[in-house]
């Protein structure tokens, strides 16, 4: 049966977790996988979710079947949570998946019930796993431009042109928030604007947002999201809860679609669900039963949301003093857009050379395309880095 099988490509995101845990140098510096850390380097369990864990524990009477839907608890106050009042609730239904992973491969293939074959477009660059989730789910892949690399700002009129270009029969793939590699977000204004031209094309959009809170906070970073809700007369949200809620191991996502009306809605989740049952039947209910109760009681949200913006602060922190830190030894303000960037990562716009020097010189794990995982550097580790990029970007 496999004997014609070759080696599968590795991930490259992936790959990096295992080569960083092999590297026995004590100084080593991970900035690869999408993982937050604290000033001392930890990735904690929030304190919110400890003690949501722990009224889990006490209050749960029962291990049966939740349902294909999941946790609907969770689904109800993740609609609320990425939403808000942009749509009304009639037309929008939403399930319970394994991880914004899961989120994307529910919807791909509701995507490919509906339109099988259809062409979705996606960010250049991109997160490195959308475009095999997308074919696998029997969808073909194109991109749209996205990124400046000489700017390091998001090229928005090509963005919109290709936008433009694109028709009903398409699927338009947007990040909501803290773009997954660049750190190049779009303003409210280019949100508006865009907004415009996809109800013009008619193309179809997906929205994956898996860093809601990580750029300017939760209500900020939903603008993007709840515009389209609020105008496009049908569309899809993949949301995570892997970094806003530390859970990353308890896989909690959530597939959200806005029907036409509350007809189409209903039946376009019953193909949701149909998806779900197929894929793996029901989604694992303890971090989304987590992430239920803390949306739902008033002091575990409210000790939720300042923990998350303590986190966003510390990212913010480290790229102020981290473009100081580069301005000074390269007498310019060639890294200055690190500051100006929002979310998880940037990409620094190194080769691929000056990466793998990176790695094997000074023990510093960055993914290939030279994105960095802004909050993998502690503060500490600040000058260490900046002293390491100034040197490889010199030679
Ligand atoms: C990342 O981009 O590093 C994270 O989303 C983790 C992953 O699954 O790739």
């Amino acid at each position: 049966m496999f004997e014609k099988l070759s080696p599968a490509p590795q991930d490259k995101i992936i790959a990096l977790i295992a080569e960083f845990a092999a590297d026995e140098r004590d100084n080593k510096i991970d900035l690869g996988v999408g993982v937050y850390k604290d000033a001392t380097g930890n990735t904690p369990i929030m304190t919110a979710v400890q003690k949501a864990e722990a009224k889990r524990v006490k209050d749960q009477t029962t291990k049966t079947y939740v349902g294909m839907a999941g946790n609907v608890g969770f689904n109800d106050a993740m609609v609320d949570l990425v939403l808000g009042d942009s749509v009304g609730k009639n037309r929008v239904r939403a399930a319970q998946a394994p991880g914004g992973t899961g989120a994307l491969r529910l919807i791909a293939d509701l995507l490919n019930v509906a339109k099988p074959g259809a062409t979705v477009y996606i960010s250049d660059p991109t997160w490195p796993n959308h475009i095999p989730l997308m074919e696998a789910a029997g969808l073909k892949t194109a991109s749209y431009p996205y990124f400046d690399a000489e700017k390091r700002n998001v090229r928005f009129d090509d963005m919109c042109e290709a936008v433009s270009k694109m028709t009903s029969d398409d699927i338009l793939l947007l990040h909501g928030c803290c773009h997954n590699p660049t750190g190049a977000n779009l303003t409210n204004e280019q949100w508006d604007k865009l907004t415009d031209i996809i109800e013009d094309a008619g193309v179809f959009v997906l929205v994956d947002i898996a860093y809601l809170g990580f750029g300017d906070g939760l209500t900020d970073d939903a603008y993007g999201v709840r515009k389209l809700a609020a105008t496009l007369p049908e569309m899809a949200v993949a949301a995570s809860c892997s970094k806003n809620f530390g859970l990353y191991r308890e896989r909690v996502g959530c597939a959200m679609i806005i029907g036409i009306d509350e007809p189409s809605a209903n039946v376009t989740f019953s193909q949701l669900l149909s998806a779900a049952r197929a894929n793996y039947s029901m989604p694992p209910d303890h971090g989304a039963e987590i992430v239920r109760i803390i949306l739902n009681d008033k002091d575990l949200r409210a000790e939720w949301e300042a923990e998350l913006t303590d986190v966003r602060n510390h990212m913010v922190t480290i790229r102020k003093n981290l473009a100081e830190a580069m301005r000074k030894r390269s007498n310019s303000a060639d890294y200055d857009f690190i500051a100006e960037h929002r979310g998880m990562f940037s990409l620094i716009g190194i080769s691929q050379d000056d990466v793998e020097k990176l790695k094997k010189d000074h023990g510093v794990y960055m993914v290939g395309n030279s994105r960095m995982n802004i909050a993998g550097l502690g503060v500490d580790k600040i000058d260490i880095f900046a002293d390491a990029l100034a040197e490889v970007s010199r030679s």
